[in-house]
């Protein structure tokens, strides 16, 4: 099973971006980490990032086609991105996952990251574990 693993902006910049708040870990590491626990979990990890809100959509589209679940750090998008939240709605009405991930635990955060405008449509959210936050959601797409 082909899995998308979707991540939106400033993510490319893990690792020198606010390591108190995302680890140590950089873009790169991640995803060495989620490719190799998807072959364990007998997956196959396609990860992505990008700072482009069209980009992103256009991955989520690819991913209804191609009928492949998804887990999405959409980052900033999180809050407020309504045109994400459309892309991603036809993922699980597709009858596929989404699964919304995130390093951090918002909730514990700003208030404006309190609120996703993408949970609702997501199959299940998993935050505040890190780069683990990802690896979770692996298991269970693999269950
Ligand atoms: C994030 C949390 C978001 O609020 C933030 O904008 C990010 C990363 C996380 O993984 O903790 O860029 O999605």
């Amino acid at each position: 099973q082909k899995v998308l693993v979707l991540n939106g902006p400033n993510l490319g910049r893990l690792g020198s971006r606010e390591p108190d708040i995302y680890g140590a870990l950089d873009f790169s590491e991640l995803t060495a980490a989620v490719e190799s626990a998807a072959t364990k979990l007998g997956l196959s990890a396609d990860v992505r990032q990008t700072d482009s809100e069209s980009e992103l959509i256009a991955w989520i589209h690819e991913a209804v086609d191609a009928q492949q679940n998804v887990i999405l750090n959409p980052a900033a998008f999180t809050h407020y991105s309504y045109s994400l939240r459309d892309a991603a709605v036809q993922i699980t009405k597709a009858g596929l996952k989404l699964i919304e991930v995130h390093l951090s635990n918002p909730h514990t955060r700003e208030e404006f990251r309190h609120t996703s405008v993408i949970s609702g449509v997501a199959t299940g959210v998993i935050a505040g574990f890190g780069s683990d936050s990802y690896l979770l959601a692996l298991a269970q797409l693999a269950k």
